[in-house]
């Protein structure tokens, strides 16, 4: 029997993954299945058990179970941890589930890919919630300057940037954000696109050399890319890439062996306009 993947969520119809993962397969010669699984929003933990009883090799995690996969694991990295959610399982050596966050290391090798390196970058993500959790440590660790956390409601960036404990990350509300915050790259990490919304941030704090990126995608521009090339912005970009980004780490942690992802970003950019 070759070797066994699956995608947890619910809903999962519209799930990329499948064909992601295919794609790598196809690309790196490796024989394997994925497949998308709809676990009951009160069954995750079963439809996961039974997966992994039947010889499942490793899982992806999706809305709205990260959290409980996060629970589910005997242990798990770092960036699991701050964000207190997983989107990648698989099996040690005895048997014990582990689980990883890789949503932020697919964002900096997309951030990279388009934007150039960012070490020593200041960067400001709008947002505070589990999007934002997922990417700080990736984020420090490719050595970039600053992390200003901006958050509709301050409290909640004041208090992620506490647990995190980093000099250089800081929290702060949307509305103080302004033309004295250092910005090289801002990163929309809110979920505001889903409403087709854009965060509130005043006009003067967007100036023309920003690099602007969106968590969100869709097959036509984000609101919020829209928006921002309102303001002049020319470097911009949607997390399709993030998408297929996090999908090459997770096929890392189980096959041992590292995908293109540009080829399959194209064909799904592709896929989608149709
Ligand atoms: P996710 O897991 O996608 O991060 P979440 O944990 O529910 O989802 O967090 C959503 C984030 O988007 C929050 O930071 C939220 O701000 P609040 O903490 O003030 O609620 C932010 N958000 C959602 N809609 C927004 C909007 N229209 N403008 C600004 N921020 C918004």
């Amino acid at each position: 029997m070759i070797d066994r993947y699956a995608v947890f969520g619910n809903p999962i119809k519209h799930s990329k993954s499948p064909f992601i993962h295919q794609q790598f397969a196809k690309q790196t010669g490796q024989a394997l299945s994925y497949e998308k699984l709809l676990a009951p929003v009160d069954g995750f933990e079963d439809a996961v058990t039974l997966f992994f009883e039947q010889g499942g090799k490793g899982a992806n995690v999706t809305v709205p179970f990260k959290e409980q996969a996060f629970a589910l694991c005997r242990q798990c990295t770092a960036s699991a941890q701050l964000a207190k959610a997983v989107n990648t399982l698989w099996l040690d050596e005895n048997g014990n589930l582990v689980g990883d966050n890789t949503d932020g290391l697919g964002l900096v090798a997309d951030l990279e890919r388009q934007f150039g390196a960012l070490n020593k970058k200041n960067t400001v993500i709008l947002g505070a919630g589990g999007a934002v959790r997922g990417c700080i440590y990736p984020l420090l660790e490719i050595g970039v300057e600053q992390i200003v956390i901006a958050n509709r409601t301050k409290a909640k960036a004041i208090n992620l940037a506490a647990e995190v404990n980093d000099k250089r990350v800081e929290g702060m509300g949307l509305d103080e954000l302004s033309a004295n915050t250092d910005c090289d790259i801002l990163i929309n990490a809110t979920s505001s696109g889903v409403d087709g919304k854009v965060p509130n941030v005043a006009n003067d704090f967007i100036h023309k050399k920003i690099k602007a990126y969106d968590m969100f995608y869709s097959a036509e521009k984000t609101a919020f890319i829209e928006w921002i090339e309102q303001q002049g912005v020319t470097h911009t970009a949607d997390g399709l890439g993030m998408l297929v980004g996090q999908a090459a780490e997770s096929f890392m942690r189980w096959r041992k062996v590292s995908p293109q992802i540009t080829s399959v970003l194209s064909e799904l950019r592709q896929q989608m306009s149709k």
